[in-house]
């Protein structure tokens, strides 16, 4: 199976550290951003990985990473996204690499301690639909949040005023190949980006839409308090001491 890690966008919530720079080469600790996700890539045993790169020091992701085989990869394929369409505009822009394969994507800025592994299992022996990953938060209006009822998902509002749980979409999913099917038919939201949040609705709506709760700690580090919330959990990993 292949992964896709997204890391386009630009980063505009870290300025001025992005002013140069892009946000998922910032460190963490004693790693670039971008290791984390990738890591988690390997462990769950996939080896070969899409990296969607946008506008801001594309190169740099090259010179970083190489062809991945220092961090147990065995094949990148390197993806350019223009500008900042969205997440699933950016996870449109893979679909030749993928072609029929079920696969994992992972957002750039997701830091997360669960091993992947087992939920990978769950989603291969699934017949059809996607698989997302719900974690508990303080502040859910940042984020897609989910509507649950009976456990099952009814919907999913992008960041809700009133958001109807406490719990955030995480920027972990696995896709069957048919989610470029829904993305040829998105149409751009109120901020002028292909949501994923419509694309995980489109399931929603099938019944389709399978999900877990993470049982470690998960953040993004997108913003300010959230990057400086993603150093304390690495720093208080148990395995960084
Ligand atoms: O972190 C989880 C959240 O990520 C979810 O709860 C939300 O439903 C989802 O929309 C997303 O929200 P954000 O507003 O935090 O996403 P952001 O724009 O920060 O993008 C997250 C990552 O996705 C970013 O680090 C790189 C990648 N990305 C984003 C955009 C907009 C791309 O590769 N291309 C893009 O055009």
């Amino acid at each position: 199976m292949k992964g896709i890690i997204l890391a386009g966008g630009l980063g505009t919530r870290l300025l001025p550290l992005t002013k140069v720079t892009n946000k998922h080469l910032l460190p963490i600790y004693d790693r670039p951003m971008i290791y984390y996700p990738i890591q988690k890539m390997v462990d769950a045993g996939i080896t070969e990985i899409i990296l969607v790169v946008g506008d801001k020091s594309a190169g740099e992701f090259i010179r970083l990473l190489g062809n991945g085989n220092h961090l147990g990869l065995n094949h990148i394929y390197y993806i350019f996204q223009d500008g900042e369409g969205g997440i699933a505009q950016a996870l449109g822009l893979c679909e030749y690499l993928v072609k029929n394969e079920k696969f994992m994507v992972i957002l750039g800025d997701n830091i997360f301690q669960d091993d992947l592994t087992s939920f990978l299992r769950q989603f291969n022996q699934q017949k059809s639909g996607a698989r997302i990953f719900l974690k508990e938060v303080d502040e859910p209006q940042r984020f897609g949040v989910p509507r649950i009822e009976d456990n099952e998902i009814i919907t999913i509002l992008e960041k809700p005023p009133k958001p109807p749980s406490n719990y955030a979409v995480t920027g972990i999913y696995m896709y069957p190949p048919d989610v470029f099917e829904i993305i040829s038919q998105l149409q751009p939201s109120s901020r002028g980006e292909l949501e994923i949040t419509d694309v995980n609705n489109a399931y929603a709506q099938r019944g389709e839409l399978k999900f877990n709760f993470l049982k470690g700690w998960w953040t993004d580090a997108g913003t300010f308090n959230s990057y400086r919330h993603a150093w304390a959990l690495v720093l208080g990993d148990e395995h960084i001491k």
